[in-house]
């Protein structure tokens, strides 16, 4: 398969988790025979250093023109702490998301076997975790309007939501708890919100059309503390942006590291792929940071366009690094190796690898069959 893949690095840790994804793409291209053109382009701080923009336009138009967008991470702290600040970088991952129209944020949640001691959570309540959040990316208080009084003393953001945006991703989702374990929990407020309410009426007038999928609801609090106290009740989690990209972070903790989990962020004729991390400027250049959100990230992609074996070959060249403890320090406190040396390894066990075919046990599948 031929592709065309945009590179958005972007800012803090970005650059150099990316770089390992692409390493483990480029594997792929050796092993399995494909050939993928890369095509750089900067986002975020460092595009409004050099461009003034944190979307300069020949970025935007390189990734309409991709198959799909390959991201790293976004944010700079001089940003974080200038609440005055008139361009952020963050800016330019939302206008990405628009322009894109990438309304579907697919965030899996799952424990790796190897890991379960390094969960803060007790064993017994994380073995079995296997979920996966279904987040709308480009509606919502995000890109609502945004007021603030002319003396600056009042502000608001209003979070608005149409029958439509709410419906199109209910559709994936529903469809992905069919393919799942058949059960699908829409989060929300409903109790208080009124766009929750119309979520809420969207979406089980949706869920008529699919009888199988057996549909619940959770207030957004309740949520937030049923993920923490018993994670394996879940299948598909649904709900709006703002509540998704909260429960997306909780549910990291679950995996015993927010450096693990990847995500997908789909539209109708876009697709972008993106670690759920943030940029974790204190780690920047230090070869530290953990690669694998960022590798599992490539294999999401790899899934998207149908190559399912080659997704699962990456994953299981993730499992062998993490079963021989080839680790970045966030996951072994001891560990000598780094961000370049576990990609190395992840990346060359995916051409080695005498076992691409062979799914065990121990493989955490990505295959669209175990995660959407
Ligand atoms: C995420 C991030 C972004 C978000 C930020 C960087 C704008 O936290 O992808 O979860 O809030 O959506
Ligand atoms: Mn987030």
């Amino acid at each position: 398969m031929n592709l065309k893949i945009a590179l958005l690095p972007g800012d803090g840790i970005g650059p150099e988790v990316l770089r390992q994804a692409v390493k483990c793409l480029q594997a792929v291209e050796e092993t399995f025979d494909h050939s993928f053109v890369y095509t750089e382009a900067p986002v975020g701080a460092i595009a409004i250093d050099k461009n003034g923009v944190p979307l300069p336009e020949d970025t935007l138009k390189l990734c309409k023109h991709s198959d799909a967008v390959l991201f790293g991470a976004i944010g700079a702290p001089k940003y974080d702490n200038d609440p005055n600040a008139k361009v952020r970088p963050e800016q330019g991952l939302l206008q990405l998301r628009s322009e894109l129209g990438l309304f579907s944020n697919i965030r899996p949640v799952k424990v790796f076997p190897t890991l379960i001691a390094k969960s803060p959570l007790k064993k017994e309540i994380i073995s079995g975790t296997d979920f996966v959040i279904y987040r709308e990316l480009t509606g919502g208080i995000y890109f609502g309007e945004k007021k603030l009084s002319e003396d600056g003393t009042v502000a608001s953001d209003l979070c608005e939501y149409s029958e439509k945006e709410i419906s199109r991703i209910a559709h994936l989702a529903f469809k992905a708890a069919k393919a799942r374990r058949k059960k699908l929990t829409l989060v929300d407020k409903a109790n208080v919100l009124e766009s929750s309410r119309l979520w809420r009426k969207v979406v089980t007038k949706i869920g008529e059309s699919y009888p199988e999928v057996n549909l619940d609801y959770l207030f957004v609090d309740n949520a937030a503390m049923q993920i923490i106290l018993n994670p394996s009740q879940f299948d598909v989690i649904l709900t709006e942006n703002m509540f998704g990209d909260i429960i997306s972070d909780e549910g990291s903790v679950i995996g015993g590291s927010i450096g693990l989990l990847p995500s997908a962020s789909i539209g109708n004729d876009h697709a972008m792929f993106e670690p759920i991390h943030g940029s974790y400027p204190q780690a920047k250049g230090k070869d530290i940071a953990n690669p694998i959100a960022s590798i599992l990230s490539a294999a999401m992609l790899l899934d998207h366009f149908g190559l399912n074996e080659e997704a699962m070959a990456v994953v299981s060249a993730v499992n062998k690094s993490l079963k021989k403890n080839i680790v970045t320090p966030d996951l072994n406190a001891e560990s000598k190796y780094g961000t370049d040396h576990v990609g190395d390894f992840i990346a060359n066990n995916i051409v080695d690898s005498d076992d691409n075919l062979n799914i065990n046990d121990e493989n955490i599948g990505l295959g669209k069959s175990t995660i959407i």
